[in-house]
């Protein structure tokens, strides 16, 4: 994106939140990890002094947070010290930078974290992180670090995929109970990066609205599961008992909830227009499908870059299909 003149890198472009982010800096020189890998310290410094940017966007990472146990040198290579050298980059380019960070810093014995609360983190992926957070601050001034939490977004897998892949497979899904966090969707934290840019150098917590366990996450997408304890149901990595980050320094984002109904709306409705549409469902049919009106299956698949042409035709197999499954109901 071109603020004013101001020209923004993207590194980790292709990820679940560098794909949203991609969307709000349409302008931005947007580089995936086949591009570029961040742990090669010369290319990352000669890569920001060519492209001479204004705003530098850090939103690659090693975020498989069982695999940082089995990984460590990758995790603190990606997590810890590539932050840096991008900070020592963006120092020598005049550069300001915008990194993310995990509510995985904190030990989670604490109800709620504030920006200011003491790190401790408990696992390899917090320790990375946090080394990130700290190579950044050592190498530059001009940095805002945002903190965020349990993503979930259109561009990559996340907790609400997998819950919804489970519920079909298994007759109940087991869900920790005892774990509670802020989920937090990619396109509305994208959106928030923005504002964030505009303000004083520092670290944000950036987060939706309203904590709850992982099971309650989970019930808000599928019906068949259950809570179990996280002794029932042990991980790799340890995960801490709360990790609520509350953002003391922007408005509030709109509640989770919220942003999940989107996303789940998101979801059903590409499915469903790209796998039935296309078999000539007619608009009408579509609109009680998707529990909308006419106007909105036009908003719907210009969305989608469905040509309507299609408009009336009769329903085929896969429509049928389509209408004996529960699926798609309610
Ligand atoms: N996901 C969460 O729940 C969560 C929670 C709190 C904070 N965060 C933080 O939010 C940020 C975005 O997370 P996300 O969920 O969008 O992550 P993601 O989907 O895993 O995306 C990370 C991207 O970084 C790329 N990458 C990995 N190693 C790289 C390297 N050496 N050089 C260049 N690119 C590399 C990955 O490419 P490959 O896939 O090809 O390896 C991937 O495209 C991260 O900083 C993460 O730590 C995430």
């Amino acid at each position: 994106m071109v603020v004013g003149e101001i020209k923004t890198l993207i590194f980790g472009a292709g990820g679940m939140l560098g794909t949203d982010l991609c969307s709000v800096f349409p302008d931005a020189v947007a580089l995936k990890h086949s591009d570029i890998d961040i742990t090669d310290r010369e290319l990352v410094l000669e890569t920001i002094k060519m492209i001479n940017p204004g705003v530098v966007i850090n939103a690659a990472a090693y975020t498989d947070v069982d695999g940082c146990e089995d990984n460590k040198e990758l995790a603190f290579d990606v997590n810890g010290k590539a932050p840096g050298y991008i900070a020592q980059g963006c120092f020598l380019a005049g550069a300001k930078l915008m990194h993310f960070s995990t509510d995985y810093v904190f030990d989670g014995s604490k109800k709620e974290y504030v920006e200011s609360d003491l790190i401790g983190p408990i696992n390899v992926y917090g320790e990375s992180k946090l080394l990130g957070e700290m190579n950044i601050i050592k190498n530059m001034d001009n940095y805002r670090i945002i903190r965020t939490s349990w993503l979930f977004g259109l561009h990559g897998g996340n907790f609400v995929d997998i819950m919804l892949r489970l519920s079909g497979k298994m007759d109940t899904v087991r869900v920790v109970n005892d774990q509670f966090g802020k989920p937090t969707y990619t396109a509305d934290l994208a959106l928030k990066t923005t504002e964030v840019i505009g303000l004083a150098p520092g670290i944000y917590h950036v987060t939706n609205e309203g904590m709850c366990s992982w099971y309650e996450f989970a019930s808000a997408v599928i019906d068949n599961v259950v809570p179990c304890s996280s002794e029932e149901f042990v991980r790799k990595a340890k995960r801490p008992r709360y990790s609520v980050l509350v953002n003391t320094k922007t408005a509030p984002m709109r509640h989770w909830r919220d942003a999940l109904m989107e996303y789940l709306k998101h979801i059903v409705e590409s499915d469903f227009v790209t796998k039935y549409y296309s078999g000539k469902i007619s608009k009408g049919k579509l609109a009680e499908m998707l529990k909308v009106n006419l106007y909105e299956v036009n908003e719907v698949l210009e969305k989608y870059h469905v040509k309507s042409s299609v408009g009336h035709g009769r329903f085929t197999r896969a429509i049928e299909t389509a209408e004996k499954s529960s699926e798609y109901e309610g």
